[in-house]
């Protein structure tokens, strides 16, 4: 019997809740389809930090680099640990050491949820590149707390790094409907956006089927809320793309609904799925955190590790729930009343 072997990273927050529920319909979908999925969960997160004095061990990354995925829940407690320490000494450092250069974030309404939108019917896929540009965290601070203090924070953008990302979004709108929408903001970065630019029309002549189209991200930002349904594949830089997909999020009916992985396209180390979510302290003690974001993110781990048939049946599942009203409204169902309903479905 095939084993896939999973790093689960709960985390913070609703963290924890979410991954459990992702968990539980994960290992159904296996028992039914026939695999295994054998999980080590990680107690990494801001506590395990007050604990230790860091987010994960000196050896972390080269504990994940022996596993098939990494499922994580979310990074993040602010109230006792700086969001600059928690997500730089755990999130960002797994998709920089692994290479997951490709974030990809779908976003398309589920049956039953009713969206902020006029638009109904669009089906996004966004790919966000997730090594470098203006997260790369490059910078200092010099003069700290003096009235000359200065902070430099600089985007790094490399020919490398922003043509593989542009050749991921051309293929992946090959395989789809055919069109790619190119974030841009050459008009005011006259130097990263310009080169980004440059490079998309330079590989758009390598897929001559694509039909590519540049938007700058604020125009993109109206045109994701006022025509939706003319969107395909859109492919966007670190901040752009980080920015649109709390937007798309907001779109399928809220940040409950909207899944993610980042993807290490070469598979020569452990990709991670997670939703786009954080650790939600707002409601982290009231069991009404939405599960679908992760069991959706779960289900395109099991479509990355080649298990399409068992991804495909959670998402029948998630939508027999949706159509059905469970789930479908934030902070109307608890956690395990949705959670209870796919796996009854499955
Ligand atoms: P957030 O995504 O945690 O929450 C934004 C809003 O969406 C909140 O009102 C929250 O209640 C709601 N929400 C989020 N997930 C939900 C769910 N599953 N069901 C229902 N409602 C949900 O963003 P934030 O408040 O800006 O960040 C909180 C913490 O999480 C911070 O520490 C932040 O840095 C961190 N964060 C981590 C990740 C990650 O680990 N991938 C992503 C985003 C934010
Ligand atoms: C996300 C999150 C992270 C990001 C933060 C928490 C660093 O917002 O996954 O979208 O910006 O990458
Ligand atoms: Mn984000």
């Amino acid at each position: 019997m095939t084993t896939h072997r999973i790093a689960l990273i709960p985390g913070d927050g609703i963290g924890p809740q979410v991954i459990a529920a992702a968990w539980a319909v994960l290992q159904k979908a296996a028992d039914k389809a026939g695999f295994k999925l054998l999980g080590t969960e990680f107690p990494w997160s801001c506590a395990f930090y007050k604990e230790t004095g860091s987010m994960m061990p000196a050896d972390g990354i080269e504990t994940l680099r022996g596993f098939d995925a990494i499922l994580l829940g979310a990074v993040g407690w602010p109230a006792e640990v700086p969001d600059s320490v928690s997500l730089h000494g755990l999130l960002l450092p797994i998709r920089k050491a692994f290479v997951q250069y490709a974030n990809i974030r779908p976003h398309r309404l589920l049956p039953g949820v009713q969206g902020p939108l006029k638009a109904e019917r669009f089906d996004i896929l966004c790919i966000r590149e997730n090594t470098e540009g203006e997260y790369s965290g490059a910078g200092g601070r010099v003069h700290q707390g003096t009235a000359d203090e200065v902070a430099v924070e600089t985007s790094i953008f490399t020919r490398t790094g922003v043509e593989r990302i542009l050749r991921f979004g051309f293929e992946q709108a090959r395989a789809r409907r055919g069109k790619l929408a190119s974030v841009t903001k050459s008009n005011a970065q006259k130097y990263s956006m310009v080169f980004w630019d440059e490079i998309t029309r330079h590989l758009a002549s390598e897929y001559p089927e694509v039909e590519v189209t540049s938007y700058h991200i604020d125009a993109m930002a109206a045109r994701m809320v006022m025509a939706p349904e003319t969107l395909d594949v859109v492919v966007a830089s670190n901040l752009f793309g980080d920015i649109l997909t709390d937007l798309g999020a907001a779109t399928q009916g809220g940040l409950g609904f909207a899944a993610s992985a980042n993807i290490n396209p070469a598979r020569d180390a452990p990709s991670m799925f997670e939703p786009v979510h954080g650790s939600a302290p707002d409601i982290a003690h009231l069991g009404i955190a939405n599960p679908i974001a992760t069991i959706w993110s779960g289900a395109m781990m099991l479509e990355h590790l080649g298990e399409k048939n068992a991804a495909d049946a959670i998402m029948a599942a998630v939508e027999q729930a949706t159509t059905s009203g469970i789930g479908t409204v934030p902070g109307k169902d608890k956690t395990e009343a949705i959670t209870a309903a796919i796996l009854a479905a499955l």
